[in-house]
This record gives C-alpha cells, structure tokens and sequence, in this order.
C-alpha cells in the first residue's frame, strides 16, 4: 500500500498493484494453512521446487499438474502418474572389518551415506564411534566448503560408554539457482566429509538434491503425442512456435481456428465468457487456482463457487453451487440454503411443535400473538389467562357447592391436581404460568399455576389457601 502512495500520479499501476494486493490478501487468507505448490507451474522442475509437498501429474491431458499428491489424487491424476521424489537416507559402506579393539584407530560406522533431499525436510540418522579408551574425546570437523549454500548440516553427539554416538541432520533450504555459477551442478551430487581430529578415518556423505523432474531429461520432440508439434516432457506439451492448445493442436495463425463464433452466445458476447479459449470452436475453461472452484458449462458460463452464502460458507454449507444457484441438501431450503426443513428445534418440552401456539419455519418458531420465546412458551401479555381460568379451577379445586352444574358442564377442559404447599408446585418455566387469585366466596387467595397440555389446560393447585387475618380468628 505504501508504494501506491509514492506513485500516485500512476492510477492505473496503483489500481493494478492494489488489485495485486487484495489478491495475494486473499489468497493467503483462503490458503492460509495450504501448500505453498504453484499450480500454475510451467515445469515439473518447477512444480517440485516450489514446496516439500509439491507433485506433478505425467498424465497426458492432465488439467492439474502441480498439487499435493492428494489434490492430483482428487482432480483425477492416476497413482502410476503421480511423480513426487521422497527425501531418503541410503547405507552405501558399512563395513565391519576394522577390529573395535585396536587403540590406534577409531571404529566407526557406517562409513558412507547416499542422501536425496528434498529443500525444507530435513533427514537425520545416526553414527555410532567407538573411541580407543585411552584417547581424549574426538572433535568432529566437517569440510562444507563444496555443498551449495542453503544446505544446512548440524551434528550433535552423546557419549555411551566408549561409543559416540553422533546425530547428523541435514536440511537444503532451496534449490541451488541456475544463474548461480559457482554451482554448475543445480542437484549435486556433492560430498561432504565428517573427519575426527587425529584420525584418518571419515564419514563420507554424498548430497543430491532432488530438484529436478528425471522426466526432465526426456523429451520428446516432435512428440504425436503434441500434433508433431511440440515436446512431451513429463506429460505435457511444449508447443512450438505459432501452434497451441493441449496438444498443440492449434495452428494460431490459421483463420479456423479464429472462427469462434461458436464460442460466443450472440456476436457481441465476450468468447467463451471471457473464461476460457476458444479452440476450434469449443470452450476450453480456465482453470482456477482453487482447485475448489470451478467454470464449467458449453461457453463457460457456468461456476461453482459464485453463489449466495450464508453463516460465511458457500451455500451455508447445506448445498452445492451450480451454475451460480445453490442446490441444498436434503432437509435445507432457501436461497442459500440456509433454511432448515427439520423441526426438531420447533419442539416444545411438551412435545407440541411451537406449543401449538406458532409455525416453525427453517428451524425457529413463528409464534402468534401474544406468544414469544423459542417454542413460544412464554406470555408475558398473559396476565388475563388466571383471570379466563379461575373460576374453573376455583370450583373443579375447591369444590364450591353453589357452582356445582356450571361447573359440570364448563370446566371439563381443565385438569386439576392438588398439592399441599406452593413449594410443590411445578417449577415456574416455559410452560408453566403462576397465578395467585383473590377466591370470589372468601376473601383468601389460592395458588395456582397452568399449563396447556394436548389434553387440555391443566391446573395444579394448592391445598392451603392464604387468608386475612381477620377472617382467620
Ligand atoms: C523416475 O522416478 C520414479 C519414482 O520416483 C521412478 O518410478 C521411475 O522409474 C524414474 N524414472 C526414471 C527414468 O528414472
Ligand atoms: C552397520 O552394521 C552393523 C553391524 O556391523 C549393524 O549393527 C548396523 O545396524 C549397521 N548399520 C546400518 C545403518 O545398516
Ligand atoms: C575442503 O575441501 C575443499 C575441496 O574439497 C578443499 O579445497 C579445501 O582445502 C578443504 N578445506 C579444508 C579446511 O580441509
Ligand atoms: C541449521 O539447522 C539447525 C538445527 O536444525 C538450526 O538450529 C539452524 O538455525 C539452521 N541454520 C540455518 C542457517 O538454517
Ligand atoms: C555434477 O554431476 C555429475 C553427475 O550428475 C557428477 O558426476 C559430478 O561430480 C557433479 N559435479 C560436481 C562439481 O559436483
Ligand atoms: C467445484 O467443482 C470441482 C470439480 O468438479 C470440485 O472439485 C469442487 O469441489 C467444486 N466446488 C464446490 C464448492 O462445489
């Protein structure tokens, strides 16, 4: 951002570094724990070099080259065409035959490593030194002057007994680079000596880096796998001049293969909608960095990753994006299919959805008025329901005599039960609504709480009412 403001009279270049940067933002933040492989590698040499975890795919027609093994694995690329040279350590001399008993000389084994690294894994592997007992403690020198810079070679040891027992690890930083001349050989091998002051004897090992393809060295010119015209190297085509395509199979200055009327929907639209080349007369779609995105489609219309998002996910997670709509999953509704058609969340404890007091859409209650909550359980608006009620529970609690044939015939909705003191009343929750009511025959209040069943309103009731004073003398 800094160096839009030393050139701002330079719009366009400021724009385009601004775009540079939003990008790369985005890429890494998209990316942040990816591989670091350049898809867009031009080489296999290339693809390997650019991390520990980088394959090239040899398959012909490949779309995809340069990935994890797994993301080759995933865009199609066969096992057998999968190239992803290992770091290995290899014994070449472990002899035996120098007596451990001699004092004059130092026992060490083995005497000689074969090492193939890939730049950033480091290999480690043991030495084992037996000492001459009467000797002082060897110290161990290393000559590097001959191993390219970057290569980064560290001992560490620990006496056992009379044995040293020595811990070399070696890790390459990067790739030699070809411009550096001093290094004529880009991968080695090179041989690096570990001697022990006083001793004749060393430890010899022997470095290649493994930075190039060995499909490299196997071009085929003239390949019929390229129209006879370009060179197969590790699978892919490198067109000659004036030819293009996969298989070069484009002559780019022939007037066909400009003819690419159908390769737009009408003569004005961009050809194969601005994502992909036209070669003689079909759509070849880009290919996306992200190996997650994809255009498709007979112009390339189509992708699969510009649709709506919800909770920061494509499609809320619950679908898949074609064409620029999202395709839910079962059970998911919506535009961006954020909308869950499962009602489980809609029940209430009482196993009634929205407590029959609302609709559940996309997983939450819609309640009517004057219900709210999640399963719409609370009322706060709801004082007058121990108003509707109270007479009912009055005379189905209390039994008042004079109220006997209304009582009869209008309060058979309500259940009553009674318990001895509010204490046992049930908990005051979401289905439950506390009333205390002044009794119309005695000036007591009594207490209650109701709460609507299946079956019907249901009342608890305390046995004990609360009197006035007076009235209790
Ligand atoms: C190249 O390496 C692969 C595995 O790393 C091996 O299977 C193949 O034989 C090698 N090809 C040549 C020509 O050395
Ligand atoms: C080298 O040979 C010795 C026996 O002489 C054996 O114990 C040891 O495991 C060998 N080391 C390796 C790395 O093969
Ligand atoms: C290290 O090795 C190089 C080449 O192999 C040689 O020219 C140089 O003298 C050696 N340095 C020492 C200190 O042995
Ligand atoms: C070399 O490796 C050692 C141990 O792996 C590490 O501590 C050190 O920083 C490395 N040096 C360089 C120059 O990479
Ligand atoms: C260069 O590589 C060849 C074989 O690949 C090897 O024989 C030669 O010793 C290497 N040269 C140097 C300077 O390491
Ligand atoms: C897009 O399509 C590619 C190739 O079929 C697929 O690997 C990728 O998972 C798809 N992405 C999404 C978001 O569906």
């Amino acid at each position: 951002m800094n160096i839009i403001l030393m050139f701002p009279s330079d719009c366009r270049m400021a724009a385009k570094l601004a775009c540079v940067c939003l990008l790369l933002v985005l890429f890494c933040l998209s990316w942040a724990k990816e591989p670091t492989c350049v898809t867009s590698a031009s080489s296999c040499d290339e693809c390997i070099q650019s991390g520990p975890e980088c394959a090239w795919c040899t398959a012909p027609g490949a779309n995809i080259r340069c990935h994890t093994v797994n993301g080759l694995r995933r865009a199609g690329c066969g096992k057998s065409y999968i190239y992803n040279p290992n770091s290995r350590v290899e014994v070449v001399k472990n002899d035996s035959s120098t007596d451990p008993a001699d004092a004059k000389t130092l026992f060490l084994q083995p005497q000689e490593f074969s090492l193939h690294l890939r730049p950033r894994v480091s290999q480690s592997f043991p030495l084992a030194i037996s000492m001459p007992t009467d000797q002082p403690i060897t110290e161990l020198t290393m000559n590097t002057s001959n191993v390219p810079a970057g290569v980064n070679i560290t001992i560490s040891s620990t006496m056992k007994g009379n044995r040293l027992l020595v811990q070399v690890n070696v890790e390459a930083a990067q790739c030699p680079r070809t411009s550096d001349s001093s290094n004529q050989n880009r991968t080695g091998p090179w041989s690096v000596y570990i001697t022990f002051k006083g001793f004749p004897q060393s430890v010899k090992l022997e470095i290649t880096l493994l930075c190039q393809c060995n499909c490299t060295g196997n071009r085929e010119e003239n390949s019929a796998g390229c129209s006879s015209h370009g060179a197969l190297a590790c699978g892919q085509c490198e067109c000659y001049e004036h030819y293009d395509g996969q298989r070069c199979q484009m002559d780019t200055d022939s007037s066909l293969s400009r003819d690419d009327r159908f390769c737009r929907s009408d003569s004005n639209a961009p050809v194969c909608s601005d994502r992909g080349r036209c070669v003689e007369g079909f759509c070849h779609c880009d290919i996306r960095e992200n190996p997650k995105e994809r255009y498709s489609g007979r112009l390339c219309e189509c992708d699969n990753f510009s649709c709506f998002y919800s909770n920061g996910r494509l499609c809320g997670g619950n679908g898949k994006c074609m064409c620029g709509r999202c395709i839910c999953d079962d059970d998911w509704t919506g535009e961006d299919c954020s909308c869950s058609m499962e009602t489980d969340s809609c029940l209430a404890k009482n196993q009634i959805l929205c407590n029959g007091r609302g609709m559940c859409q996309c997983g939450r209650c819609k309640c009517e008025m004057p219900y709210v909550g999640p399963t719409c359980e609370n009322c706060p608006l709801c004082e007058n329901r121990c108003q509707e009620h109270t007479v009912c529970v009055e005379c189905r609690a209390f039994g008042t005599e004079t109220m006997k044939n209304r009582c009869d015939r209008e309060c058979g909705y309500l259940t009553v039960t009674m318990v001895e003191t509010k204490d046992d009343l049930p908990q005051r929750g979401d289905t439950n609504q506390f009333c205390k009511m002044r009794s119309r025959h005695d000036d007591c209040f009594f207490f209650y709480t109701l709460s609507s069943m299946p079956s019907g309103e249901q009342a608890t009731v305390v046995r004990a009412k609360q009197c006035p004073r007076v009235v209790q003398k």
